[in-house]
Protein backbone atom coordinates (compact mmCIF):
# COMPACT_ATOMS: atom_id res chain seq x y z
CA UNK A 1 0.00 0.00 0.00
CA UNK A 2 0.84 3.45 -0.83
CA UNK A 3 1.41 5.71 2.14
CA UNK A 4 0.04 9.60 1.81
CA UNK A 5 -0.03 12.35 4.00
CA UNK A 6 -2.63 14.84 1.94
CA UNK A 7 -2.12 17.73 2.66
CA UNK A 8 -5.51 19.86 1.88
CA UNK A 9 -7.75 22.97 1.98
CA UNK A 10 -11.55 21.40 1.53
CA UNK A 11 -13.03 22.24 -0.35
CA UNK A 12 -15.48 20.19 -2.64
CA UNK A 13 -12.95 18.14 -4.81
CA UNK A 14 -10.64 17.72 -1.46
CA UNK A 15 -13.27 16.30 0.17
CA UNK A 16 -13.51 13.87 -2.52
CA UNK A 17 -9.96 13.18 -2.68
CA UNK A 18 -9.88 12.46 1.05
CA UNK A 19 -12.91 9.96 0.16
CA UNK A 20 -10.87 8.50 -2.63
CA UNK A 21 -7.63 8.25 -0.37
CA UNK A 22 -9.33 6.17 2.44
CA UNK A 23 -11.63 4.13 0.37
CA UNK A 24 -9.05 2.47 -1.76
CA UNK A 25 -7.30 -0.60 -1.16
CA UNK A 26 -3.92 0.74 -2.57
CA UNK A 27 -3.40 3.82 -0.02
CA UNK A 28 -2.87 4.23 3.47
CA UNK A 29 -3.63 7.70 4.78
CA UNK A 30 -1.28 8.45 7.53
CA UNK A 31 -2.17 11.95 8.10
CA UNK A 32 -4.65 14.46 6.79
CA UNK A 33 -2.63 17.87 7.04
CA UNK A 34 -4.75 21.83 6.36
CA UNK A 35 -3.68 24.52 5.13
CA UNK A 36 -5.49 27.91 4.35
CA UNK A 37 -6.92 27.77 0.87
CA UNK A 38 -10.37 27.47 -0.63
CA UNK A 39 -11.45 28.85 2.56
CA UNK A 40 -9.91 30.33 5.83
CA UNK A 41 -7.76 27.82 8.02
CA UNK A 42 -10.39 27.03 11.12
CA UNK A 43 -13.07 25.99 7.95
CA UNK A 44 -10.58 23.88 6.34
CA UNK A 45 -9.67 22.42 9.48
CA UNK A 46 -13.65 22.08 10.38
CA UNK A 47 -14.47 20.99 6.66
CA UNK A 48 -11.50 17.93 6.98
CA UNK A 49 -12.40 16.50 10.31
CA UNK A 50 -16.85 17.14 9.13
CA UNK A 51 -15.30 14.77 6.38
CA UNK A 52 -13.46 11.94 8.32
CA UNK A 53 -16.10 11.89 10.21
CA UNK A 54 -18.88 11.28 7.42
CA UNK A 55 -16.81 8.19 6.36
CA UNK A 56 -15.77 6.83 9.56
CA UNK A 57 -11.62 7.83 9.33
CA UNK A 58 -10.35 7.03 12.27
CA UNK A 59 -6.95 7.35 13.87
CA UNK A 60 -5.94 9.19 10.99
CA UNK A 61 -4.13 12.63 12.36
CA UNK A 62 -5.76 15.48 11.34
CA UNK A 63 -3.21 18.26 11.83
CA UNK A 64 -3.82 22.21 11.00
CA UNK A 65 -0.99 23.87 9.36
CA UNK A 66 -0.52 27.93 8.43
CA UNK A 67 -2.81 30.01 8.45
CA UNK A 68 -1.93 32.31 5.62
CA UNK A 69 0.32 32.12 2.46
CA UNK A 70 4.17 33.24 3.44
CA UNK A 71 4.03 36.45 1.52
CA UNK A 72 1.09 37.29 0.30
CA UNK A 73 -2.47 38.14 1.62
CA UNK A 74 -4.98 35.19 1.54
CA UNK A 75 -7.09 35.33 -1.17
CA UNK A 76 -9.83 31.87 -0.68
CA UNK A 77 -11.75 30.38 -3.14
CA UNK A 78 -15.26 30.93 -2.01
CA UNK A 79 -16.84 31.91 -5.33
CA UNK A 80 -16.23 28.28 -6.43
CA UNK A 81 -16.50 26.35 -2.63
CA UNK A 82 -19.00 29.13 -0.67
CA UNK A 83 -18.42 30.67 2.59
CA UNK A 84 -18.24 27.69 4.88
CA UNK A 85 -15.67 25.98 1.88
CA UNK A 86 -17.66 23.24 1.71
CA UNK A 87 -21.22 25.17 0.65
CA UNK A 88 -23.80 22.48 -0.37
CA UNK A 89 -23.99 18.87 1.80
CA UNK A 90 -25.35 19.18 5.18
CA UNK A 91 -21.67 18.05 7.54
CA UNK A 92 -21.88 15.89 10.66
CA UNK A 93 -20.41 17.50 13.48
CA UNK A 94 -16.97 16.34 13.91
CA UNK A 95 -16.00 14.47 16.93
CA UNK A 96 -12.19 13.34 16.66
CA UNK A 97 -10.34 16.16 17.97
CA UNK A 98 -7.58 18.15 15.90
CA UNK A 99 -3.97 16.96 16.01
CA UNK A 100 -2.29 18.79 18.19
CA UNK A 101 0.92 19.49 16.88
CA UNK A 102 1.27 22.06 13.62
CA UNK A 103 0.51 20.15 10.33
CA UNK A 104 4.67 21.61 9.70
CA UNK A 105 5.90 19.66 12.65
CA UNK A 106 3.49 16.43 12.01
CA UNK A 107 5.09 16.72 8.51
CA UNK A 108 8.59 16.46 9.19
CA UNK A 109 8.60 14.06 11.91
CA UNK A 110 6.17 11.55 10.31
CA UNK A 111 8.73 11.71 7.12
CA UNK A 112 11.93 11.78 9.68
CA UNK A 113 10.59 8.92 11.81
CA UNK A 114 9.15 6.65 9.33
CA UNK A 115 11.11 4.46 6.75
CA UNK A 116 13.48 6.15 4.11
CA UNK A 117 11.26 5.95 0.53
CA UNK A 118 7.76 5.33 2.28
CA UNK A 119 6.20 8.45 2.63
CA UNK A 120 4.23 10.22 -0.63
CA UNK A 121 3.54 13.84 0.09
CA UNK A 122 0.24 14.90 -1.44
CA UNK A 123 -0.59 18.31 -1.40
CA UNK A 124 -4.10 19.56 -2.88
CA UNK A 125 -3.98 23.32 -2.11
CA UNK A 126 -1.81 25.86 -1.28
CA UNK A 127 2.18 24.23 -0.75
CA UNK A 128 2.50 27.06 2.18
CA UNK A 129 2.63 23.62 4.63
CA UNK A 130 5.03 22.00 2.05
CA UNK A 131 7.66 24.76 1.73
CA UNK A 132 7.71 25.51 5.32
CA UNK A 133 7.72 21.97 6.39
CA UNK A 134 11.51 21.87 3.48
CA UNK A 135 12.89 24.78 4.84
CA UNK A 136 12.44 23.45 8.75
CA UNK A 137 13.65 19.74 7.72
CA UNK A 138 16.02 19.78 4.57
CA UNK A 139 16.35 16.31 4.55
CA UNK A 140 12.68 15.40 4.30
CA UNK A 141 13.72 16.02 0.07
CA UNK A 142 15.37 12.73 0.05
CA UNK A 143 13.65 10.78 2.21
CA UNK A 144 10.31 11.26 0.84
CA UNK A 145 9.05 8.79 -2.26
CA UNK A 146 8.00 11.76 -4.04
CA UNK A 147 5.58 14.80 -3.82
CA UNK A 148 2.35 14.83 -6.16
CA UNK A 149 0.42 17.68 -6.15
CA UNK A 150 -2.28 18.90 -7.82
CA UNK A 151 -1.76 22.33 -8.92
CA UNK A 152 -0.60 24.91 -11.75
CA UNK A 153 -0.89 24.56 -15.62
CA UNK A 154 1.10 25.20 -18.77
CA UNK A 155 -1.66 26.56 -20.81
CA UNK A 156 -4.27 28.35 -19.07
CA UNK A 157 -5.15 29.24 -15.75
CA UNK A 158 -8.30 29.41 -13.39
CA UNK A 159 -6.97 32.02 -11.08
CA UNK A 160 -5.53 34.53 -13.94
CA UNK A 161 -5.02 33.64 -16.97
CA UNK A 162 -2.03 31.67 -16.75
CA UNK A 163 -2.21 30.76 -13.08
CA UNK A 164 -4.21 27.84 -11.24
CA UNK A 165 -5.45 28.48 -7.74
CA UNK A 166 -3.16 26.29 -5.55
CA UNK A 167 -0.16 28.19 -7.20
CA UNK A 168 -1.69 31.59 -7.36
CA UNK A 169 -2.77 31.83 -3.66
CA UNK A 170 0.98 31.13 -2.88
CA UNK A 171 3.51 31.51 -5.46
CA UNK A 172 6.46 31.65 -2.94
CA UNK A 173 5.44 28.56 -1.10
CA UNK A 174 5.43 26.80 -4.65
CA UNK A 175 8.79 27.82 -5.66
CA UNK A 176 10.14 26.71 -2.92
CA UNK A 177 8.40 23.75 -3.70
CA UNK A 178 9.70 23.21 -7.10
CA UNK A 179 12.94 23.89 -6.27
CA UNK A 180 13.62 21.11 -3.76
CA UNK A 181 15.45 18.22 -5.04
CA UNK A 182 12.56 15.23 -4.39
CA UNK A 183 10.93 13.60 -7.13
CA UNK A 184 7.60 15.86 -8.08
CA UNK A 185 4.63 15.47 -10.23
CA UNK A 186 3.00 18.22 -11.27
CA UNK A 187 -1.47 17.63 -11.70
CA UNK A 188 -2.20 20.87 -13.30
CA UNK A 189 -5.34 22.29 -15.08
CA UNK A 190 -4.39 19.90 -18.41
CA UNK A 191 -5.73 16.66 -16.62
CA UNK A 192 -7.78 17.80 -14.06
CA UNK A 193 -10.46 19.96 -16.70
CA UNK A 194 -10.88 16.27 -18.02
CA UNK A 195 -12.18 15.21 -14.82
CA UNK A 196 -15.68 16.22 -15.48
CA UNK A 197 -18.58 15.09 -13.41
CA UNK A 198 -20.45 14.55 -16.30
CA UNK A 199 -24.28 13.05 -15.99
CA UNK A 200 -22.67 9.80 -17.33
CA UNK A 201 -20.51 10.02 -14.05
CA UNK A 202 -22.92 11.07 -11.77
CA UNK A 203 -25.35 8.30 -12.64
CA UNK A 204 -22.95 5.71 -11.56
CA UNK A 205 -22.20 7.46 -8.25
CA UNK A 206 -26.34 7.58 -7.86
CA UNK A 207 -26.04 3.62 -8.14
CA UNK A 208 -23.90 3.60 -5.08
CA UNK A 209 -25.76 2.83 -1.47
CA UNK A 210 -24.19 4.49 1.28
CA UNK A 211 -23.92 7.96 2.73
CA UNK A 212 -20.83 9.20 1.22
CA UNK A 213 -22.46 8.83 -2.11
CA UNK A 214 -24.49 10.78 -1.25
CA UNK A 215 -22.73 13.16 0.14
CA UNK A 216 -20.91 13.70 -2.95
CA UNK A 217 -23.40 14.25 -4.84
CA UNK A 218 -24.44 16.78 -3.03
CA UNK A 219 -21.11 18.35 -2.94
CA UNK A 220 -21.28 17.93 -7.03
CA UNK A 221 -24.24 19.46 -7.01
CA UNK A 222 -23.10 23.16 -5.11
CA UNK A 223 -20.09 22.69 -6.96
CA UNK A 224 -21.46 21.83 -10.38
CA UNK A 225 -23.45 25.22 -9.94
CA UNK A 226 -20.65 27.46 -8.80
CA UNK A 227 -18.40 26.39 -12.32
CA UNK A 228 -21.07 26.55 -14.47
CA UNK A 229 -22.30 29.90 -13.50
CA UNK A 230 -18.54 31.64 -12.30
CA UNK A 231 -16.40 29.52 -15.24
CA UNK A 232 -18.69 28.79 -17.82
CA UNK A 233 -18.25 24.93 -17.02
CA UNK A 234 -21.50 22.95 -18.43
CA UNK A 235 -19.67 19.61 -15.58
CA UNK A 236 -17.14 20.50 -12.64
CA UNK A 237 -13.60 19.63 -13.30
CA UNK A 238 -12.82 17.58 -10.34
CA UNK A 239 -9.04 18.32 -9.76
CA UNK A 240 -7.96 16.89 -6.46
CA UNK A 241 -8.64 13.32 -6.59
CA UNK A 242 -6.49 13.36 -10.16
CA UNK A 243 -3.26 13.45 -7.78
CA UNK A 244 -4.69 10.62 -5.71
CA UNK A 245 -5.75 8.37 -8.65
CA UNK A 246 -1.72 8.71 -9.94
CA UNK A 247 -0.40 7.57 -6.54
CA UNK A 248 -2.83 4.61 -6.68
CA UNK A 249 -2.72 3.80 -10.33
CA UNK A 250 0.06 5.29 -12.56
CA UNK A 251 -1.62 4.88 -15.47
CA UNK A 252 -4.10 6.65 -15.02
CA UNK A 253 -2.14 9.87 -15.73
CA UNK A 254 0.05 10.41 -18.54
CA UNK A 255 3.20 12.21 -17.13
CA UNK A 256 6.61 13.28 -18.81
CA UNK A 257 9.60 14.75 -17.45
CA UNK A 258 9.75 18.68 -17.95
CA UNK A 259 11.78 21.20 -16.00
CA UNK A 260 9.30 23.45 -14.15
CA UNK A 261 9.29 26.82 -12.22
CA UNK A 262 7.60 29.63 -10.84
CA UNK A 263 6.77 32.88 -11.86
CA UNK A 264 7.70 34.96 -9.00
CA UNK A 265 7.93 38.62 -10.38
CA UNK A 266 5.60 38.85 -13.65
CA UNK A 267 3.53 41.65 -14.04
CA UNK A 268 1.21 39.50 -15.54
CA UNK A 269 2.44 36.12 -14.42
CA UNK A 270 2.69 35.62 -11.05
CA UNK A 271 2.25 32.38 -10.06
CA UNK A 272 2.35 30.99 -13.34
CA UNK A 273 3.68 27.45 -13.53
CA UNK A 274 6.42 27.53 -16.78
CA UNK A 275 7.36 23.96 -18.00
CA UNK A 276 9.52 23.84 -20.88
CA UNK A 277 8.15 21.62 -22.95
CA UNK A 278 9.90 21.99 -26.08
CA UNK A 279 12.39 19.23 -25.90
CA UNK A 280 13.55 16.71 -23.73
CA UNK A 281 14.49 16.82 -20.28
CA UNK A 282 18.26 16.52 -19.04
CA UNK A 283 18.83 13.41 -17.22
CA UNK A 284 19.25 15.51 -13.92
CA UNK A 285 15.44 16.62 -13.95
CA UNK A 286 13.23 16.24 -10.86
CA UNK A 287 10.00 17.53 -11.63
CA UNK A 288 7.34 15.62 -13.97
CA UNK A 289 4.29 17.09 -15.69
CA UNK A 290 1.30 15.32 -16.22
CA UNK A 291 -0.03 16.18 -20.07
CA UNK A 292 -3.22 13.09 -20.24
CA UNK A 293 -5.88 11.97 -18.29
CA UNK A 294 -7.56 8.04 -18.54
CA UNK A 295 -10.53 9.18 -17.79
CA UNK A 296 -12.54 5.87 -17.47
CA UNK A 297 -9.72 4.24 -15.09
CA UNK A 298 -9.52 7.70 -13.44
CA UNK A 299 -13.71 7.59 -12.61
CA UNK A 300 -13.17 3.80 -12.03
CA UNK A 301 -11.05 4.23 -9.09
CA UNK A 302 -13.20 6.89 -7.78
CA UNK A 303 -16.58 4.62 -7.64
CA UNK A 304 -15.05 1.83 -6.25
CA UNK A 305 -13.33 3.86 -4.00
CA UNK A 306 -16.37 5.35 -2.82
CA UNK A 307 -18.36 1.41 -2.50
CA UNK A 308 -15.79 0.90 -0.41
CA UNK A 309 -17.10 3.61 2.33
CA UNK A 310 -20.18 3.10 4.62
C1 LIG B 1 -7.57 23.78 -7.09
O1 LIG B 1 -8.08 24.96 -6.46
C2 LIG B 1 -9.03 24.62 -5.49
O2 LIG B 1 -10.14 25.42 -5.59
C3 LIG B 1 -9.36 23.17 -5.69
O3 LIG B 1 -9.65 22.55 -4.45
C4 LIG B 1 -8.13 22.60 -6.34
O4 LIG B 1 -7.21 22.16 -5.37
C5 LIG B 1 -7.94 23.83 -8.56
O5 LIG B 1 -7.37 24.94 -9.18
CA1 LIG C 1 -7.78 21.86 -3.06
Amino acid sequence: RRRIILDCDPGHDDAIAILLAHGSPAIELVAITTVAGNQTLAKVTRNARAVAELAGIRDVPIAAGCLRPLVREHATGADIHGESGLDGPDLPEPVEPVDPRHAVDLIVETVMSEPAQSITLVPIGPLTNIALAVRREPRIAERVREVVLMGGAYHRGNRTPVTEFNIGVDPEAAHIVFNEPWPLTMVGLEVTHQALATPDVLARIAAIQGRAARFVLDLLDFYGGTYRERQGFAAPPVHDPCAVAYVIDPAVLTVRPTVVDVELSGRLTTGMTVADLRSTAPESCHTHVATGLDRDRFWDLVVEALANVP
